[in-house]
């Protein structure tokens, strides 16, 4: 099934990874915001590091600019030194990147731990980003499909069909990730189907087809306009370039050519 027939909303979102604390994080979430103005065609989402939350939150309330966190545990609360638990990011933020290729690779996160984080959002009304991604000697070796598979499977089991409709899929290739060398928009649109017909075998072609699927990696002001305009991807995950008000111009020419 395509994934195309279904109108959803495209969604872009910068994730600023360890980068900008509190002052400066606030200070370009209201630079963004002023140059952004009102654009309710594109979702957006500022992702900063937690201690940046608050920060940017105070400067974004009540604009359509939302927040994500990057990461969080999947407890409410207690003894794990270091976590950011779920009750806390409610009220501050609606999304979570969970998974990220960073996480897994440099935090030993599991396709185990990530599918308790994505299930926990759910149960506290919090829409998961969750990121997928082959290796490039997955993808020389032909085992993308196989490794998305396993990474779907085993990140996204169990979630409530009724409201998939919540869940973002990030499919970043390792390869592609603060290389400059983005993936094509075919190479990226044929692992977006791979990942939807996966979520059409998971929850039914009714509840996959309300998923929001993104690409992300090393996309640019200078590419966006190859991923936004396959029907398929529904969006980016951008990195570097949300640092910069490159951002601003992504919003706006994914809106341009999603025409929205
Ligand atoms: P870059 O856009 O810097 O390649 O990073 C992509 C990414 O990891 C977003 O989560």
């Amino acid at each position: 099934m395509s994934g195309s027939t279904v109108r959803r909303v495209p969604i872009i979102a910068g994730n600023w990874k360890m980068n900008l604390g509190p002052t400066e994080a606030r200070d370009f979430a209201a630079s963004i915001l002023a140059d952004l103005g009102s654009l309710p065609s594109v979702e957006r989402v500022l992702c900063p590091p937690a201690i940046s939350i608050p920060a940017v939150h105070a400067v974004t309330s009540g604009s359509d600019l939302r927040l994500g966190a990057q990461n969080m545990y999947f407890e409410e609360k207690g003894a794990y030194t270091g976590e950011i638990s779920p009750l806390m990011l409610q009220g501050l933020c609606e999304y979570v990147i969970l998974g990220h290729s960073e996480r897994r690779g440099y935090f030993g996160e599991t396709d185990e731990l990530v599918n308790r984080k994505a299930l926990s959002a759910f149960a506290h009304r919090l829409r998961p980003i969750v990121c997928v991604g082959e290796r490039l000697e997955d993808r020389d070796a032909n085992l993308t499909e196989r490794v998305i598979t396993t990474q779907v499977q085993g990140s996204l089991a169990g979630l409530p069909a009724e409201r998939l409709g919540e869940l973002v899929v990030a499919y970043e290739p390792i390869w592609a990730i603060g290389t400059g060398r983005a993936a094509t928009a075919q190479d990226a649109a044929d692992v977006v189907a791979i990942i939807r017909a996966l979520l059409v075998e998971m929850y039914g072609a009714v509840a996959a087809g309300q998923v929001r699927v993104q690409y992300g990696g090393s996309v640019t002001a200078a590419n966006i306009a190859e991923f936004a305009a396959n029907p398929d991807i529904d969006g980016a995950l951008v990195g570097g370039a949300s640092l910069k008000p490159e951002f601003v111009e992504i919003v706006r020419k994914t809106a341009a050519v999603k025409g929205a």
